[in-house]
């Protein structure tokens, strides 16, 4: 049987010193965490941007390797798991074409996990089940580091979102966050959601019928606080909203291709759209982006997803330093 995940730190070598927060640990859910480990995380995020900014690169975790094992595409998630890794002075083995591994011989998530774990020190996984990274931690010794299980979560996702949202608007107590798009099926907004559940916020729920926030986390947010709205269009909820959260409708996710044509392109952000937002509204997307937000956007000062994206790189070298016990 193995160990339950948070004792996996005592399985590390005898004598040991490392130490802190979050040292040795999986990171499933943003469940796990308190405000307080929030404003350490983020805190340990700028001291990165700090670093990157002056140094560049650097050997805090220099002879530490990262398994970068994806199941499903990703373009920023993996590579800036990579680049945090290479800038903190480590070394990856990128497994994301999962078909021209064993996995195409049908070795189970376990197996491959536990494979990994003799060759590296942490593993980040993308796999399209919800839970699978549960399943992987649970097989492996080694810390499990979730990069989207499925419509599940997406933990180091929500940490970026909340981080680019206390470095575009200062705070975020007090603010009212919309979310726009595919809520049932996004993973990122189902982290995030949660996260904020630990703010004093308002949430705007914006999307197709088809596609609403799922109702057991509704329910779930309800009772730990949260204020939650659920609309149908934007126009009334846009001008009051301090953070407007733009999803792309998951096509992969449908059963039935019809609904999803049905619904694609339902939103589209244009310029004249932001005529109606705060002006220092914050305008936030995860990325890939097929369509929601024009590109004619782009130059707007409130559209922050390419920062968001650099915020990812920052998150992320701050997350494998502490579950490598290295902050
Ligand atoms: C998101 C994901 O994979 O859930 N992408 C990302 O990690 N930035 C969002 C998406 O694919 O729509």
């Amino acid at each position: 049987m193995s160990l339950p995940a948070h004792l996996k730190s005592r399985h590390l070598p005898l004598g040991d010193q490392r130490t802190g927060r979050f040292y040795g640990q999986d990171i499933l859910s943003v469940s796990q965490f308190t405000r307080d480990d929030l404003e350490y995380i983020f805190g340990v995020a700028d001291a990165m941007r700090n670093m990157v900014a002056h140094i560049g690169t650097f050997d805090l975790l220099k002879g530490k390797i990262l398994a970068n094992l994806f199941y499903e595409p990703s373009t920023r998630t993996s590579s800036s798991f990579l680049a945090a890794m290479e800038r903190l002075g480590g070394s990856v083995i990128p497994i994301s074409e999962v078909r021209y591994s064993s996995v195409s011989k049908g070795e189970s998530l376990p197996d491959t996990v536990r494979t990994l774990e003799c060759y590296a020190d942490v593993i980040v996984l993308r796999h399209p089940e919800t839970g699978a990274a549960a399943i992987a931690a649970q097989a492996a010794r080694k810390p499990v580091i979730n990069a989207g299980d499925g419509i599940g979560e997406h933990p180091t996702q929500a940490l970026l979102d909340l981080y680019t949202i206390r470095q575009e608007l200062g705070r975020i107590d007090g603010l009212t966050v919309t979310m726009l798009g595919d809520l049932k099926y996004g993973r990122t907004v189902h982290s995030l959601s949660k996260l904020l559940s630990l703010y004093d916020v308002n949430v705007h729920y914006v999307s197709p019928d088809l596609l609403k926030m799922p109702a057991d986390l509704v329910a779930q947010l309800n009772e730990h606080g949260l204020r939650q709205t659920e609309h149908a269009t934007l126009e009334g909820v846009l001008p009051e909203s301090d953070v407007l959260y733009v999803t792309r409708i998951q096509k992969e996710r449908f059963a039935d291709l019809n609904e999803y044509e049905g619904v694609k392109g339902a939103y589209v952000i244009t310029p004249e759209t932001m005529r109606s937002a705060k002006p220092r509204m914050a305008l936030m997307h995860p990325l890939p982006r097929v369509g929601e937000i024009s590109g004619e956007v782009d130059h707007d000062p409130r559209a922050a997803y390419f920062r968001q994206m650099e915020c990812g790189l920052y998150v992320r070298m701050a997350v494998l330093a502490m579950v490598l016990g290295k902050a």
